[in-house]
């Protein structure tokens, strides 16, 4: 390799809005794989990254929780990192989209922009929620699909039909937010010209980089005429203000792509060696990567390199796109148990299973990836345990029981060591173009090669006859020299176990031009379990706590639906204090003539009688309940009955087991107490 490669690595900043499940962690791993193996060959790979934190499902979700939504992507931040730190992700920076530097660069971007007459004005009319005072955002308005008529659809598209359309098509919209009916209300919008960057775009994606399905989709959308895009929100919105105004905000989708470098400009800050501008700089020399997925291919591959050249900034040397995953070949499914959290996942399994699991079925393109539980275990089980960590285990007892633990001078068979390392070349290339699995495909190949060795040479049997344990030793050697090189090769992949391996070797597991000097003469550590099999009871138990686990919000559209359920089912405190809830003690008790559920009773509650009909008969005896004291709605409006008019209500409670239950407060309440 002549000079060292400067390359810079984003992995999507994952919203703050919800936990990260195995969905995300295809990427994450991905990445981290990738940037690992640029540094185990020398390269200057820094692995830089945030959380997504502005829009209006994170307002929307804060609110909700009555928190600031400062405090919701705290939490969320600290929430992330740990699960990342619990699968090994080694990012050199985790920075976040609602930052000082961010806000900078944005504004400095949107400064350019303006200047280069790259941004227009227009009024666009919008959905309106009165009662909550904001525009509402296509996904927070359902109505009936205009094409099929399937109700409560969203407002860009039809979950049944799949067609797709504009808000104002459907067939009595509502908001989501509070479920009223929406008004159209005129707002000046800003807009990024992108037809302006047409030349610029055909000329980068013909750069070998974009992945063929990637650059069809990209043609297919310049068919269409690029169109200019809206990067403004009005208040209320959590995010940046745009200067100049008061009440309008940048879209989400702009500031967040800029949180790649604001990250970086953060990390630079804090390693004053490194120099912003010349990994920025539009005649830069350092390489630039998006890992992403498919789902948000637009964003990177069209808007993120048009802003970027708008601003004079460079475009990206190329952007990764991969597919989704599916867990036993479907959708992951909360009621299947399949929707997995990194959470639920890291409390029951190691990291470098998954890690493993998943580079073993990764290729350079857009397909989706199962996790299919029954192939995970076996596949692990025999790959990692069975082949694998079992060339160390095989040998170094030997070198302790025969040699003091201690490796023997020469390689007895130092062709089949070069043999090894003549492959490096082409495992390094596979891991380059992201062919994970075929990466993985030929080290397991070396790796049963190094199990045949052992089982011909058979150090079992030499170290039984005396004048044979030398020959043992060496080929013990050969088998931990040959463990070492796999170990390296996969230490990208599966770095926790290479970290113990480093360990026991005595020896840093790193840097691949290492391994052209083998291990001789020096002393390994006792050999521990690197790694133990995994067992179906703890992917069971895996199942079992994601079944019914809230299904996270994984991007807008999720959130959107999810806030806007909660905020229909949910009462506000006021709705609450209105209740008018009073201890009231039952003064008489009688049945009522016809009625085979009810009771009718009179309550004292303090300031004044009431008569009330319960339907509690079948649970009590009337004379037992005299004197009782129990739980009224006092402000309920009067109903009329068939006998009589009833006054209020009692609560009381029944489920599954049976009931009612009439509540009732503990002693010291009083007849008129109000009940909060
Ligand atoms: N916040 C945006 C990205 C902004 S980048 C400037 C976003 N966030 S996300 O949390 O919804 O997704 C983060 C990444 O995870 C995306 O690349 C997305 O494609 C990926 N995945 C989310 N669910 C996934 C699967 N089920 N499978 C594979 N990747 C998935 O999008
Ligand atoms: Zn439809």
């Amino acid at each position: 390799m002549s000079s060292v490669r400067k390359i810079l690595v984003t992995a999507a900043l994952p919203y703050a809005n919800g936990p990260i499940h195995l969905g995300h962690m295809l990427e994450y791993i991905q990445t981290d794989i990738w940037v690992r193996f640029q540094r185990a060959q020398g390269q200057q790979a820094y692995f830089i990254w945030a959380d997504d934190t502005h829009g209006t499902p994170i307002m929307l979700h804060a609110r909700k929780r009555g928190i600031k939504p400062e405090q919701l992507i705290a939490e969320m931040d600290a929430e992330h990192q740990r699960d990342f730190q619990g699968f090994a992700l080694s990012y050199d920076h985790f920075g976040s989209t609602h930052s000082a530097s961010n806000q900078q660069l944005v504004e400095q971007i949107w400064a350019r922009l303006e200047t280069g007459g790259y941004i227009e004005k227009r009024t666009i009319q919008q959905f309106f929620d009165i009662e909550r005072g904001m525009f509402l955002p296509d996904r927070f308005i359902k109505g009936t699909c205009p094409k099929c008529k399937t109700p409560d659809q969203y407002g860009d598209s039809c979950e049944s039909c799949g067609s797709t359309y504009s808000p104002t098509d459907l067939i009595e919209p509502r908001s989501a937010v509070s479920g009223t009916a929406p008004v159209m209300k005129d707002s000046e919008h800003y807009f990024f010209k992108l037809a302006e960057f047409t030349d610029m775009l055909q000329d980068w994606i013909k750069s070998p980089a974009l992945q063929d399905e990637v650059r069809n989709k990209l043609q297919e959308w310049f068919a269409d005429g690029l169109q200019s895009w809206d990067i403004s929100r009005d208040a209320p919105y959590f995010g940046f203000v745009i200067p100049g105004t008061t009440d309008k905000y940048f879209y989400v989708w702009l500031d967040a792509p800029v949180g790649y470098m604001a990250s970086f400009a953060d990390y630079c800050e804090q390693h004053p060696e490194l120099d912003f501008e010349a990994w920025w700089q539009a005649d830069s020399e350092a390489e630039l990567y998006h890992f992403i997925g498919k789902d948000i291919v637009y964003f990177h591959a069209l808007f993120w390199p048009a802003i970027l050249h708008g601003a004079g900034y460079r475009a990206p040397t190329a952007v990764f796109a991969h597919g989704f995953v599916t867990v036993n070949g479907a959708k992951m499914s909360k009621s299947r148990g399949t929707f997995i959290m990194a959470r639920t996942y890291l409390e029951h399994l190691h990291p470098d299973y998954l890690r493993y699991y998943f580079a073993a079925r990764l290729g350079p393109g857009l397909g989706d990836i199962d996790l299919n539980l029954d192939d995970f275990l076996l596949r692990v089980n025999a790959d990692l345990v069975g082949k694998l960590i079992n060339i160390a285990s095989r040998c170094a007892g030997f070198i302790h029981k025969l040699n003091a633990g201690r490796l023997a001078d020469v390689l007895p068979d130092a062709g089949m060591y070069q043999n090894f390392l003549d492959q490096q070349p082409a495992i390094a290339e596979a891991f380059e173009q992201r062919n994970f699995q075929s990466a993985v495909r030929q080290i397991m190949a070396l790796a049963d090669q190094a199990n045949q060795y052992l089982a011909e040479h058979a150090p079992w049997q030499l170290a039984r006859q005396p004048e044979q344990q030398s020959a043992a030793v060496a080929v013990c050697t050969q088998g931990i020299n040959l463990f070492r090189v796999l170990i390296t090769w996969l230490a990208p992949v599966i770095p926790v176990t290479a970290e113990r391996a480093a360990g026991f070797l005595n020896t840093p597991v790193a840097a691949w031009t290492a391994l052209q000097q083998p291990l001789l003469q020096q002393t390994i550590e006792p050999f521990q379990p690197l790694l133990k099999r995994i067992e179906q009871s703890q992917l069971d138990a895996i199942i079992k706590a994601s079944a019914g686990s809230l299904e996270p919000n994984t991007d807008n559209a999720t959130a959107a639906a999810q806030v806007s359920q909660t905020d229909n089912d949910m009462i506000s405190i006021d709705d609450f204090t209105r209740v008018d809830l009073r201890i009231a003690r039952i003064v008489a008790a009688i049945q009522v003539e016809g009625a085979d559920k009810l009771l009718q009773l009179t309550l004292d509650i303090g300031t004044e009688q009431r008569t009330v009909f319960a339907g509690i008969k079948s649970a009590y005896d009337p004379d037992q309940l005299v004197g009782r004291l129990t739980v009224m709605v006092a402000n309920l409006a009067p109903r009329k009955m068939r006998f009589g008019l009833s006054e209020g209500m009692v609560l009381a409670a029944s489920g599954a087991q049976g009931g009612p239950y009439l509540l009732s407060p503990d002693s010291g309440a009083q007849p008129g107490d109000r009940v909060k």
